[in-house]
């Protein structure tokens, strides 16, 4: 896909740079001339969309870095003297916490896309795998970010969740303590996950680098599943997929600001706002939205299961959860890559996108009454989806017909717009 370069140096000093480090060349090759399917929607976009968040959140972490006190004694003040006293501090702490917020919605929607459209499945595993890796860096620091204002919510979440490390017979323990810096969650955890906070980000970035590499080698998928097969169906990345990337971004930016500017609390918990106490429980620890559904399926398992309590069981479904995301390209047995073209399949999908939205919701609930007990119907439901549903339909559905190209999809949908037969849109004749 990424083929031979057609790069030409335009000036002495681009020919002198391209014979010692082709950097231009590389810039060129994958930004400007890469070929992309003629066909991309603006589900496509969300991948520039979270390059642009990380960007953010990097640029806005770095500066506030310089305000902040990780120190127990004092973090709470700082975050609140970064807000009142800073120059801007208030835009950068409410841009880095709300860009969290939507760096979760673009991930999530990037996440559904590519289960739509089948885009994990060859050639594209390893993007896939490099995804998720992805995914799970940014929880750990999302995690460890929420941590540092160092508010009740900051302090009991980060109770419960190192308390996990203890569910594991022998090796919780020790790594629980080597966490924590200690027996609880002191001055020397919030040093540790300031540090790993700050370092974390920087690795994503590696793997997105990565990921993006792996794009371009395999080129992207698209609404009809169908390869590139010749020059016609695709265009070129510039100006096309950068100017519908450019427009997604303004869109998803008048979002974000609108709650950076006002409502910039909306998706933080109260709680946050009161200075950690380590001798009072909070009625209710709820962790940040984006976590709600995992947070449902670890307190699903009320029962032990054999030998294995309920709380190794939360914490195995948990993590389980998430692991299963890296086998997702050999556990859909479907020759047929876009969901467009299964009808059966994309019930499923709509159900299986539903109960992630029911399993958050559930998350946000107390663990008592009727919710433990619907949280277990979900969660068994998100696991049935990967081990049952994807292999065995793949096996079974009979798939629409599919395009034999992406121009002929492409000229199909235009002539049924005008009222043409397909046939006959599809024909070269009729193109334009
Ligand atoms: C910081 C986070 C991420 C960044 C910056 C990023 C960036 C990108 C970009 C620029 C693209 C191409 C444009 C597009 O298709 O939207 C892409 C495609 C893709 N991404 Fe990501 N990504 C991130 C996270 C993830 C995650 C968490 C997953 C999965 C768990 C994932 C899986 C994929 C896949 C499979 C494709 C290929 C899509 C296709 O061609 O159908 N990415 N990503």
């Amino acid at each position: 896909m990424s083929g031979p370069s057609s790069y030409v140096p335009n000036n002495g000093v681009m020919r002198w740079l391209d014979a010692r480090l082709p950097l231009p060349r590389l810039l060129y090759d994958s930004f400007v001339a890469f070929p992309v399917p003629r066909n991309l929607s603006y589900a496509y976009t969300f991948g520039g969309i979270l390059a642009l968040f990380l960007a953010i959140q990097i640029l806005t972490g770095v500066v506030l870095a310089m305000h902040y006190a990780a120190n127990s004694g004092i973090a709470f003040q700082s975050v609140e003297s970064i807000v009142r006293d800073v120059n801007w501090g208030w835009l950068l702490r409410y841009m880095h916490a709300n860009g969290a917020s939507f760096f979760f919605i673009a991930v999530y929607l990037h996440i559904f896309r590519g289960l739509y459209y089948g885009s994990y499945k060859a050639p594209r595993e390893i993007m896939w795998i490099l995804g998720v890796v992805i995914f799970l860096l940014m929880m750990a620091t999302a995690f460890m970010g929420y941590v540092l204002p160092w508010g009740q919510m900051s302090f009991w979440g980060a109770t419960v969740i190192t308390g996990f490390f203890t569910a594991f017979p022998g090796i919780g323990g020790p790594i629980q303590t080597l966490l924590l810096g200690g027996f609880a969650v002191d001055n020397a955890t919030l040093n540790r996950f300031f540090s790993l906070h700050y370092l974390l980000p920087f690795m994503i970035a590696g793997v997105v680098i990565l990921h993006i590499w792996a794009l371009h080698v395999v080129g992207q998928t698209n609404p009809t599943g169908v390869e590139i097969k010749s020059s016609k169906d695709t265009v070129p990345f510039t100006p096309h997929a950068t100017i519908k990337d450019g427009f997604a971004m303004v869109v998803f930016l008048v979002f974000f600001a609108y709650f950076v500017f006002y409502m910039p609390n909306y998706m933080g918990h109260p709680d946050n706002y009161i200075p950690a106490n380590p001798l009072q429980t909070p009625a209710h620890i709820v962790p940040e939205w984006y976590f709600l559904p995992f947070y449902a399926m670890l307190r699903a398992i009320t029962f032990n299961i054999g030998p294995i309590d309920s709380k190794l069981g939360g914490v195995l479904v948990m993590f389980g959860s998430i692991i299963i995301l890296f086998f997702l390209p050999w556990l859909d047995t479907s020759r047929v890559r876009s969901t467009a073209y299964r009808p059966i399949y994309k019930i499923f999908f709509w159900v299986f996108a539903a109960n992630a939205v029911v399993l958050g919701w559930l998350g946000s609930r107390p663990a008592e009454g009727i919710y433990p007990l619907l949280s277990l119907v979900g969660t068994i439901y998100y696991f049935a989806h990967f081990l049952i549903v994807l292999p065995v339909l793949g096996l079974v559905e009979t798939p629409k017909k599919l395009p034999n190209s992406i121009t002929e999809a492409v000229l199909a949908k235009r002539g049924a717009t005008r009222g043409l037969p397909a046939g006959a849109a599809a024909s070269p004749e009729t193109k334009g």
